[in-house]
């Protein structure tokens, strides 16, 4: 289908740097909701402020594994399923380690922001549209995570 067309070819952009994009998506992140912040602590130390975390190389490790799973789904547009039992464990953890559920959907927003940001005028409304419901599909398999 189109969409899965305008997800791959968008993506390209992305994943060509997915340390300063991801940054982007997770700057925005603790703008629309500091007390995030928090959640992310390596040996038990918090971080100050959102450019100490941004810099941390834990932290940016953490952008890696967001940005690679993000590649996977995007990978596997044909058979998300498959990602299914992985995505489901995934939300258990991040569950373990304090997120809400509801806090996806302002990740969600700050996908769209950093796609807009990276793509400019190519961020289109067809794109949004298809962003959005691949990001609905790996967040409601991780949200399993949190019912199971
Ligand atoms: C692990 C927090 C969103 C993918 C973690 C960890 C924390 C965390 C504290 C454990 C420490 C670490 O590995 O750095 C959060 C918070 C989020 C968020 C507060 C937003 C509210 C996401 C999203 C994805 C993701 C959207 C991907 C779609 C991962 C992966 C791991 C991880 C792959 C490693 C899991 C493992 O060790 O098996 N997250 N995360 N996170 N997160 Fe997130």
């Amino acid at each position: 289908r189109a969409q899965r067309a305008l997800i791959r070819e968008s993506w390209q952009r992305v994943r060509g740097d997915p340390v300063q994009h991801g940054a982007v998506l997770f700057g925005r992140l603790f703008e629309l909701d500091p007390d995030l912040l928090p959640l992310f602590q390596y040996n038990c130390k918090q971080f100050a402020s959102p450019q100490e975390c941004l810099s941390a190389p834990e932290f940016l490790d953490h952008i890696r594994k967001v940005m690679l799973v993000i590649d996977a789904a995007v990978n596997h547009l044909e058979n998300l399923p498959c990602l299914e039992e992985y995505l489901c464990n995934l939300g258990k953890k991040h569950q373990a380690v304090g997120v809400k559920v509801e806090s996806f959907s302002t990740v969600g927003e700050s996908l769209l922001y950093m796609l807009e940001n990276c793509l400019g005028t190519a961020f289109c409304p067809d794109v949004q549209e298809a962003w959005t419901k691949l990001y609905d599909a790996v967040v409601k398999a991780m949200q399993r995570g949190w019912d199971a």
